[in-house]
């Protein structure tokens, strides 16, 4: 791909230059079949602001000799690039996208989008502007099936339209899962309605630590937020139309202390408790041993279940300190009476409880890599995050699905010292040693933004992009095409747009660290990050 001419991200699959370009202009009509409406719709919308045009939009119409026209079309005959691949064919009088299903359709889209002047980003109208449009042919599909992107809201609530701005960046950039971490020690973030404590409680904290992990320090300030179940099913239906599936995440049984502040008779020892007001892993964690809990964490995942239509359910599963389970008679009898092994084989236990009850209503769990066990059931989907290399490999090896999200190179949280642009541009999750056919069990990379030091969205924003671009691309483009001076210089195009569409991403001296901060970035980790130049450069909106 010439990086001079355009600049894609993800790169595409293959591209071949034509002689020409397509003009887009007040008359090109947008032609659809019935199933693609919407999407055809979004597109008009998509470019009307910056250009002032009203596409006219119609039905599909066969005929060769079409001259100003976007056709959008599903076929059978492009089965072979996937649920998601699509075709785009760009000549002086037509653009013809095409796919087997309307999720190609809609990359496509993303990819006219990138291929338009950055003035398509604009929020007012240019007048006598050329919208220019390479000639060209683009066959492009992803390499992964699950582009990820994990926001954490247990720790900063940061409500709907920051939602909707990440999801909307994530579709730019064919981006497919977005993982809705809901509930942390620090905050419980959804309304259920059969236990309202669990917002009017647990959503609530008094303070919150600040400095970094090994600081004493406190903000004084309360911190809380929640959606409703109107909001969830708005955001639902709002990533629905981007071609991006939400899968929400109730972690449990550790990282639970805002949930159990609300219902502490939940927990081993009875409380009381609050909602945690600092970012350490808390021991108290859902007694296993107790029925009661069962009943009340089923009928929050059946409120869950009910809510999203997502069908993979993400149960959590991390850092979860056995030493309360230790010492609790309900969970010793528990381990005694189900022969189980000992307080590791009680968590087994549990996520095997939880799976069942999941499965009844025909949806799949996921957990993070600790819910693993040499015998875990391959309807598991685990994420990898730390550790646990060879539970992995085994999962993988019997047919279990894995996500990756490497602490160290996929955390968005961590300062670009530690985790720069290139080591991030460099990660590769297929585990060397795994054997081919096996390959496929890996469903592909996500990156998590845990939100301990991330309060607000410039700093969501900062920490996020342009990072999460990167992966972006390692999902998509094929791994012998990656290339990251390309990458680089395709990425100076793209953040001009994300200046117009107004994203606050880190600076380049901070996404490519000099080697001495780089270094040093290990012990990045436990302090806040500065993002120093973040203030100074955003102090004027
Ligand atoms: C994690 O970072 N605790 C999954
Ligand atoms: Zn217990």
């Amino acid at each position: 791909m010439q990086d001079n001419k355009i600049s894609i991200i993800p790169k595409p699959v293959n591209l071949t230059f034509r002689e020409g370009n397509f003009i887009l202009t007040e008359q090109t009509t947008i032609e659809s079949e019935k199933g693609l409406k919407d999407t055809a719709e979004y597109f008009k919308n998509l470019i009307s602001t910056a250009t002032g045009f009203n596409l006219a939009m119609s039905d599909l119409t066969s005929g060769l000799n079409k001259s100003n026209t976007i056709s959008l079309e599903l076929t059978e005959k492009l089965d072979n690039l996937g649920e998601e691949g699509y075709c785009l064919k760009i000549n002086q009088n037509r653009i013809i996208l095409t796919a087997h299903k309307s999720a190609g359709i809609f990359h496509g889209i993303q990819t006219i989008r990138q291929l338009l002047p950055i003035e398509v980003e604009k929020k007012a109208k240019l007048s006598s502007f050329e919208w220019v449009i390479p000639a060209l042919e683009i066959e492009d599909y992803p390499r992964f099936s699950w582009r990820g992107f994990m926001l954490d809201e247990g720790r900063h609530f940061f409500g709907k339209n920051v939602v909707k701005h990440i999801l909307d960046l994530m579709a730019y950039f064919k981006m497919n899962v977005f993982h809705w971490h809901l509930t942390e020690d620090q905050g419980w973030r959804i309304e259920i309605k059969k236990y309202p404590k669990l917002t009017e409680v647990g959503s609530k904290r008094k303070e919150s630590q600040i400095g970094g992990f090994l600081s004493k320090n406190t903000d004084g300030t309360p911190h809380e937020g929640y959606y409703t179940q109107e909001e969830i099913k708005e955001i639902i239906s709002y990533a629905d139309k981007l071609f991006i599936k939400i899968v929400p995440e109730i972690d449990i049984p550790g990282h639970s202390m805002a949930a159990l502040a609300a219902y502490p008779e939940f927990s081993c020892t009875g409380g009381p408790f609050e909602v945690s007001t600092t970012f350490s892993v808390k021991q108290d964690v859902f007694c296993v041993g107790k029925e009661a809990t069962f009943k009340f964490l089923n009928n929050v995942l059946d409120e869950i279940v009910g809510l999203f239509p997502s069908d993979i359910i993400h149960i959590g599963g991390d850092e979860v300190p056995k030493k309360r389970w230790e010492t609790c008679p309900d969970c010793q009898e528990r381990i005694e009476k189900e022969g189980l092994k000992n307080e590791k084989g009680l968590q087994a236990y549990f996520t095997d409880r939880i799976m069942k009850s999941l499965s009844s209503h025909g949806r799949r769990i996921m957990g993070w890599n600790q819910i693993l066990t040499e015998s875990s059931n391959k309807e598991i989907i685990a994420q990898k995050w730390l550790f646990g290399k060879n539970l992995i490999k085994n999962h993988l090896t019997k047919g279990g699905n894995v996500v990756f999200s490497q602490f160290g190179y996929t955390y968005l949280d961590y300062s670009y010292a530690l985790t720069s642009l290139s080591k991030t541009y460099w990660y590769e999750p297929i585990p060397k040693s795994l054997l081919k056919n096996y390959h496929i069990n890996i469903l592909g990379i996500e990156a998590p933004m845990w939100t301990e030091w991330v309060r607000n969205v410039k700093e969501l924003d900062w920490q996020t992009f342009p990072r999460l671009i990167v992966f972006a691309e390692s999902n998509w483009t094929p791994r012998e095409q990656k290339n990251f001076k390309s990458f680089k210089n395709r990425l100076e195009s793209i953040l001009k747009r994300l200046d117009i569409i107004g994203v606050q991403y880190a600076h380049k001296k901070e996404y490519q660290p000099s080697i001495v901060k780089r270094i040093f970035g290990f012990f990045t980790i436990f302090r806040e990050p500065k993002r120093s130049s973040l203030h100074s450069r955003w102090k004027a909106f």
